[in-house]
């Protein structure tokens, strides 16, 4: 995956965000997933007033990606921050926030969908972001093939 495609991911990512609906945890997520067949889908978080209803942003992507008829899944970029951070103009950019790692339902969910090399990209800031591979965030992963 070529310098290029990360960085588009990451800018749709960090636009996916500014959809968040999050007036609850007040922390915007936004998210892009490249497919094999080189589609971009996006997400954001939605949030819900009983709050277990809540979706995340990759979760959001994935599902949109999926009933697309994208099923393959290459890489994905997810960027999130505490709403306000960014008001605060004593800290540089990309120091102000911890980077965002999705949950474990999410890495579970995009399991589903890609081998364990796909590249999940950690995003504090355009040029501030972690590169993971889903079998490094989701080891011994269950899937599919144990249901055989
Ligand atoms: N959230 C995501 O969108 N992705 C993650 O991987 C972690 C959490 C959202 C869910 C909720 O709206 C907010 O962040 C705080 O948990």
């Amino acid at each position: 995956m070529n310098i290029n495609k990360k960085k588009q991911l990451i800018k749709e990512a960090i636009k996916a965000s500014e959809n968040s609906y999050s007036p609850y945890s007040n922390f915007r997520v936004g998210a892009a997933i490249l497919c094999a067949d080189q589609k971009i889908f996006t997400g954001c978080n939605v949030e819900n007033a009983s709050y277990g209803a809540t979706i995340c942003a990759e979760r959001a992507a994935a599902i949109k990606a999926v009933s697309e008829g994208a099923k393959r899944f290459i890489a994905i970029a997810v960027y999130g921050y505490p709403a306000g951070s960014k008001d605060n103009k004593n800290a540089k950019e990309d120091q102000e926030f911890n980077y965002a790692f999705p949950c474990g339902i999410c890495r579970q969910v995009l399991n589903e969908f890609a081998d364990p090399d796909m590249i999940v990209l950690i995003v504090r800031s355009e040029n501030n972001y972690l590169e993971r591979t889903l079998a490094e965030l989701l080891p011994d992963s269950f899937g599919s093939a144990n249901l055989e």
